[in-house]
C-alpha cells in the first residue's frame, strides 16, 4: 500500500456521534412539514449541508414552503441542535480517535479537518481536540457542500499535500463520494452496502487499528 502523508477527518460521525443529534434535530423539523423522517432517510442527510438537507427532507414529505419558512426552519434546527450538543464532553469522542491523531501526529503526519457543519470549530473546542488540527476546513468556507470535493481540496492545498497522498475518514456516502472526487484515498465507517466507491470500509474507526494506519502513514 502507499504511504499518504495526510489524514483528512470528517467531524460528525466520525470523530464524535453528533450524527444522532443533527438527526433528532431534523426530526423535529420533518415533523413540522408532517413528515415522520425516520433512521433510515437520515442516511441520506449525512455529510450534507443545512440548507441541502431541508431540501432533501421537503422532497422526502412532497410539500414546499415559503423562503421565509426555509429560513426559519433552517435556524430553529440549528438552535434545536445547538442545546443538543450543549452537554458535549471529551468522553463523547468516539473509541480509537483519540489514539489515532496521537498515533498520526507522533508520524509527523498532516492532520485536517473536512466538515460540512458550521458549528465544527465549536464541537472540537468542546472535546479539546483542536490543537490536533493543522487546518480545519467547515462549511463556513465551503461554497459548494459534498459530494463535492471543495471541501476536501481546501484541506489538502492549506497543507500543500498532493490529493492522492491525502486519506479521508468519512461515514456518509456524500463525503465518500467528495473525496474520491477529490482523488484521495477513502475509507468509509459504517455498513459497506452505504457506500459506494470507497477504497476501504470498517464499521468505526476504531476497527481499522494501528497495523492498517501503519501500512496507510
Ligand atoms: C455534516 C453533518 O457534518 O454537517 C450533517 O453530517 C449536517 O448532518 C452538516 O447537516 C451541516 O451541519 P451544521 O452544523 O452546519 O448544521
Ligand atoms: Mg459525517
Amino acid at each position: 500500500m502507499e504511504k499518504h502523508q495526510c489524514a483528512l477527518f470528517d467531524l460528525d460521525g466520525v470523530v464524535v456521534n453528533t450524527a444522532q443529534y443533527h438527526y433528532l434535530a431534523w426530526k423535529n423539523i420533518a415533523h413540522l412539514v408532517g413528515y415522520d423522517l425516520t433512521f433510515q432517510d437520515n442516511e441520506q442527510l449525512k455529510g450534507v449541508s443545512r440548507p441541502d438537507s431541508l431540501r432533501v427532507i421537503l422532497k422526502m414529505a412532497q410539500t414546499s414552503i415559503s423562503q421565509d419558512e426555509f429560513d426559519r426552519f433552517l435556524i430553529q434546527k440549528n438552535e434545536d441542535y445547538l442545546v443538543l450538543v450543549q452537554a458535549l464532553k471529551t468522553t463523547d469522542i468516539l473509541p480509537g480517535i483519540s489514539e489515532g491523531l496521537v498515533f498520526l501526529k507522533d508520524k509527523g503526519i498532516k492532520i485536517g479537518l473536512g466538515s460540512a457543519s458550521k458549528n465544527a470549530l465549536l464541537i472540537l473546542e468542546k472535546l479539546n481536540l483542536t490543537s490536533y488540527f493543522d487546518v480545519i476546513i467547515d462549511g463556513n468556507q465551503v461554497k459548494k457542500g459534498k459530494p463535492h470535493p471543495e471541501v476536501f481540496l481546501k484541506g489538502s492545498t492549506a497543507l500543500n499535500v498532493k490529493p492522492k497522498a491525502c486519506v479521508v475518514f468519512e461515514d456518509a456516502s456524500a463525503g465518500i463520494e467528495a473525496a474520491k472526487a477529490a482523488g484521495m484515498t477513502a475509507i468509509a465507517l459504517g455498513e459497506p452496502n452505504e457506500f459506494k466507491g470507497a477504497d476501504f470500509c470498517f464499521p468505526h474507526f476504531n476497527a481499522i487499528g494501528i497495523s492498517t494506519l501503519e501500512k496507510l502513514f
